[in-house]
């Protein structure tokens, strides 16, 4: 056939893409300096240097720790030393295994997926850095994640990389959300991790958002495609949050909205259309991180609680059961269905925490952090039968 076709408010598009790293981050500086602090006896000495960024999502954490590490990269070569980065979501490799796995891809693609234990890999890091006569620096984003899945043993064991040599040769960028992830390491890894090394994301205002669309703008959009007042608009929407991503998400969405009418700009009609997908799709995006059994737990908990602040274990582990009969699905036991819950709160879909006073012994309460449980009812009702369908 051919397309109907018509102007594109784009003239680069990826650079309103989740994955572009802007070359500046406006409102950053201040952050991006205090880790130069931080890490400056790094480049200078030859030494470790540990820091913890926390704050909310879409406040720039994951895109200024990986600025900071390319441009810091540049110092240190100026001070003859080697300098290299890995950034590992520990949101999606889950366990020590998992992180380990992925930072010595970093450094040879086809090292195999099986066959080596956890010290065989740390053993074979450690000859890496040596071969390379470089520091690395390790990002562990999202580290709540493997904090409370694994412990922090494998934190342990980086802050104390290369210390027979008498100087470490790896760092380390902790990001975590919320300031108390911190608390979950143990004594001597949180030593590493003081006050002092702990750098603060906090959300930015509605005049920052605008600061920071209007970079993207110039860099993504055509001239004349986008007024004032949209800027303004997007950045009111998104200032609710203090959320970068979602103020780009929506520019870009707009965008796309705008291209399908041909209409060669961005309307604010498009910045309602674009707000309306966000949230759906966001939601998509985190349970395709989940399987199947994940799946059908999750649905028992979204229908339970409806109406309701919490529930406990026992009431969720029944709609489990019903959700279970309903698609013919064999139920898990006890411990398996445990084990979900666990993998559930640790992606942060499900909040589980032990009751206080009140109620009878020491129970596990579960609510839903954010997400209407309808909303998330319907979406994993419909891809649950999606893939029977097509099995
Ligand atoms: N100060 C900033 N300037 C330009 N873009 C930014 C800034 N802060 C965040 N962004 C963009 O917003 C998105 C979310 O940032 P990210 O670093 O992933 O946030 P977090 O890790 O805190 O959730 C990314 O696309 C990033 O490039
Ligand atoms: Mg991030």
């Amino acid at each position: 056939m051919s397309f109907r076709t018509g102007p594109s408010v784009f003239k680069d598009r990826a650079k309103v893409s989740f994955d572009y790293l802007p070359e500046k981050l406006p409102h950053r500086e201040g952050q991006l300096q205090r880790m130069f602090s931080i890490f400056r006896p790094v480049g200078d000495s030859g030494l470790a240097a540990n820091a913890f960024l926390y704050g909310s999502v879409g406040t720039g954490k994951t895109h200024t720790a990986k600025r900071f590490c390319e441009d810091f990269r540049v110092y240190a070569n100026k001070q003859g030393r080697g300098l290299d980065h890995v950034h590992v979501n520990c949101r999606q490799k889950m366990g020590d295994d998992a992180v380990l796995l992925h930072i010595l891809k970093h450094f040879d693609a086809r090292f195999p997926d099986r066959g080596f234990s956890i010290p065989e890999k740390i053993d074979s890091l450690r000859k890496w850095l040596e071969k390379q006569q470089v520091h690395l620096v390790i990002i562990l984003d999202e580290v709540d994640v493997l904090l409370k899945k694994s412990g922090s043993e494998l934190v342990y064991t980086f802050s104390r990389f290369g210390e027979e040599m008498g100087k470490g040769n790896v760092s380390m960028i902790l990001i975590s959300q919320r300031w108390e992830a911190i608390d979950r390491l143990d004594a001597a890894s949180m030593s590493t991790f003081r006050r002092t090394n702990a750098v603060e994301f906090p959300k930015y205002s509605k005049e920052e958002l605008e600061d920071i669309l209007r970079t993207r703008v110039d860099l993504a959009l055509h001239p004349g495609t986008l007024d004032r007042d949209i800027v303004d608009l997007i950045a009111d929407v998104a200032s609710e949050y203090g959320d970068a991503r979602y103020a780009i998400d929506l520019l870009e969405r707009a965008g796309a909205l705008a291209d399908e009418e041909f209409a060669g700009e961005i309307t604010p009609e498009n910045v309602r259309g674009a707000k309306a997908s966000v949230t759906q799709s966001d939601l998509h995006e985190r349970l395709a991180e989940t399987d199947r059994p994940q799946k059908l737990v999750l649905l028992g908990i979204a229908r339970r609680i409806r109406r309701k602040t919490y529930i406990t274990t026992g009431e969720a582990e029944d709609a489990y059961g019903l959700v279970c009969e309903e698609f013919r699905e064999k139920r898990r036991a006890h411990t398996q269905f445990w084990k979900y819950l666990q993998d559930l709160d640790a992606m942060g879909l499900i909040d589980a925490k032990k009751s206080g006073e009140g109620v009878v012994g020491k129970t596990t309460m579960i609510s839903l952090p954010g997400i209407p449980a309808k909303l998330l009812s319907d979406n994993i009702e419909a891809m649950l039968k999606r893939r029977r369908s097509i099995q």
